[in-house]
């Protein structure tokens, strides 16, 4: 939710901004921008409304020789997307300018303080007025300590990044809320809100701490706090991130890359954990409160979105296996609703990027009330894999494309081997244990098995792609699959569709069904297969068109309907990890014959860092 990035160094920083700013696109793209400190030691600003290919084609016109700048692509909240909203934002004599990704809560008291002091405002974003309070007290005052008064006097959350033509050659870069991660090479430093900005200039990077704030030039970085004046010695790490993850490897879009990249994504997420001999997982990031865990009186996993339909899968394996009672909570709930969290609760915070601002302000909460929480988080070093007491990192190499696909097989993943841990830790026996293994083992060659009906998909998205209204039915382990399944259409495709558990469909959305509504059903041959079938025979009765995911080799469902996806049989708890796969798919396939951009749909952003 809004890319920010700065540049100091001996390449041109237009062209690194700009890069950095393609990498982050994902993070919003409802304008860009982009601010640099020209030969003549003056700021040069050009910002354009829509996505970054405008403000590329706007600053091709002319040349731009700089070696410091800040850029920008937003994700609007405060003000439309336009050219005047988006950033950088600059002081009222164009002395000063900022990037900021955040919110900031009190701007509006802030905003009637800087007028009554005479400040011009020109946009309606709630980042203009930092740059005003920068700019007021930058009279009397070095540009940091002018930027820590000014940051002490803001309600909440920021990454942000500050150049003044005062100060050439260097960056103030502060964090609260929103992650920042420094890169340094040869005679450059790179800012950015992800290491995706940086990986193509430098694997060595630093992730600044919350309430951090570094004044950086080339060859030197300053780390202090910005309420305490602690300094703190800066500590470069190097990232395992490479260029090509980022990139799209010839397909059309990073969603269809990702949905292929499932096989690989689980088997890095396994990696390492199956412990046969003893038929169990090993989780060394949680060993010490395994224990807790097990003796939970309750486990409550919190998240949103995605991850949420993940959590609610992590219940049904979790009390499958273990026996634990596990609720599940969207984080933007759990946070207002005062959460009943005892003395034996372990809380679970899941989030693909690690940077969802209701699931860190869940955390906080749970905190609080002195939980215990636990982290399964994707992206590496972010901001909840840090705050939450311990952690199982997913692996599944970074997500770009919007819509979360590799990152919820990778979460359902972790969940399973969770499950499968705190089962053994209390009654499943070795056979038991070592048998899910080894089914888990062949997970990634039944996916690939599954991604090789492309072209049957491809055919059935042609007869759906014009319908504006699906149903997506599932019982059991795979009602969260059609939540899921549901949610992939719904954003991508921007056609109205619902998840229910099959067997709810008779207590109202049958009311729906006629022969406009598809139903997507999934119909595996399971312990509730019988009773599937029948709500797949009250569909047809209704005339509604009934498209199923079957289980390989189901003769009776194949002599009931048209339209069948196979896929290959499993343990019925893992099946999610197959039955979702046909459901990313069909939603790709109908939003690529829809014409929309798919990995960039209207309204999303890739991590929600606003509340
Ligand atoms: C949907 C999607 C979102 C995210 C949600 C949580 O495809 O990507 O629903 O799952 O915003 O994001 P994370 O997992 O980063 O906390």
């Amino acid at each position: 939710m809004c890319g920010i990035i700065g540049y100091t160094g001996k390449k041109n920083s237009v062209e690194v901004l700009i890069e950095g700013l393609k990498r982050m696109e994902y993070r919003g793209y409802d304008s860009s921008g982009i601010a640099i400190l020209n030969d003549n030691n003056e700021i040069v600003t050009i910002k354009k409304k829509g996505e970054i290919q405008k403000l590329i084609n706007a600053i091709n016109d002319r040349k731009y020789p700089s070696h410091t700048g800040i850029a920008h692509t937003r994700w609007a909240t405060h003000g439309e997307p336009n050219d005047i909203n988006a950033h950088p934002h600059s002081d009222c004599k164009n002395e000063i300018s900022i990037v900021h990704n955040g919110i900031v809560e009190n701007f509006k008291s802030l905003k009637d303080y800087l007028l009554s002091k005479g400040h011009k405002f020109v946009s309606e974003t709630d980042t203009e007025i930092i740059v005003h309070l920068i700019e007021e007290f930058a009279e009397d005052n070095d540009l940091l300590t002018a930027v820590k008064k000014a940051l002490k006097k803001i309600k909440g959350t920021y990454g942000l990044l500050v150049i003044s033509k005062k100060l050439p050659n260097t960056i103030i870069a502060a964090r609260m809320g929103s992650p920042l991660v420094i890169g340094k090479s040869d005679k450059q430093m790179i800012i950015a809100s992800d290491a995706s900005a940086i990986i193509s200039h430098t694997n060595q990077v630093l992730y600044l701490e919350e309430g951090e704030i570094a004044e950086i030039t080339v060859n030197d970085i300053n780390i202090s706090n910005i309420f305490s004046n602690h300094i703190t010695d800066p500590k470069f790490i190097e990232i395992d991130m490479t260029l090509e993850q980022i990139e799209k490897g010839g397909y059309e879009h990073f969603m269809l890359k990702e949905i292929y990249e499932q096989p690989e994504s689980i088997r890095n997420t396994i990696r390492g954990r199956l412990d046969k001999t003893n038929g169990t997982i090993r989780l060394n990031g949680i060993k010490k409160y395994i224990n807790d865990l097990k003796d939970a009186d309750r486990i409550i996993i919190t998240a949103c979105g995605t991850s949420w339909h993940a959590a609610l899968l992590g219940k049904y394996l979790i009390e499958n296996f273990a026996n634990i009672p596990v609720e599940v909570d969207y984080a933007s709930e759990f946070r207002y609703r005062n959460p009943i969290v005892r003395k034996n609760t372990v809380v679970i915070a899941i989030s693909q990027s690690g940077e969802t601002a209701d699931t860190i302000a869940a955390i906080y909460e749970a905190k609080r009330k002195n939980a215990i929480v636990l982290g399964i988080c994707n992206v590496i070093g972010s901001t909840i894999a840090r705050i939450t007491d311990a952690g199982i990192y997913m692996h599944a190499g970074p997500e770009i494309g919007v819509a979360s696909t590799k990152a919820f097989t990778s979460q359902v993943t972790v969940l399973l081997l969770l499950a499968i841990l705190l089962g053994r830790k209390h009654h499943m026996s070795f056979d038991e244990g070592l048998h899910l293994i080894k089914e888990l083992e062949k997970i990634p060659d039944k996916i690939n098995e599954i991604l090789n009906s492309r072209k049957y998909i491809q055919k059935l998205s042609k007869q759906l792609y014009k319908h504006t209204n699906f149903l997506y039915l599932g019982r059991g382990f795979n009602y969260p699959v059609a939540l899921e399944g549901a949610l992939k259409l719904k954003e991508i495709s921007y056609i109205h569709a619902e998840g229910y558990p099959a067997a709810e469909m008779k207590h109202g959305p049958i009311a729906l069904i006629d022969d406009n509504m598809p139903a997507l059903v999934i119909a595996l041959k399971d312990s509730i297969y019988e009773k599937i079938i029948t709500n797949i025979k009250e569909i047809k009765a209704r005339k509604g068109h009934v498209i199923s995911i079957a289980t390989k080799g189901d003769k009776e469902i194949g002599s009931m309907l048209k339209d069948v996806i196979y896929i290959p049989d499993t343990f019925e708890p893992m099946a999610p990890l197959l039955s979702i796969i046909p459901l990313q798919m069909i939603s790709y396939e109908i939003a690529v014959l829809r014409k929309l951009d798919v990995d960039k749909p209207r309204n999303l952003a890739k991590s929600v860092t606003v509340e």
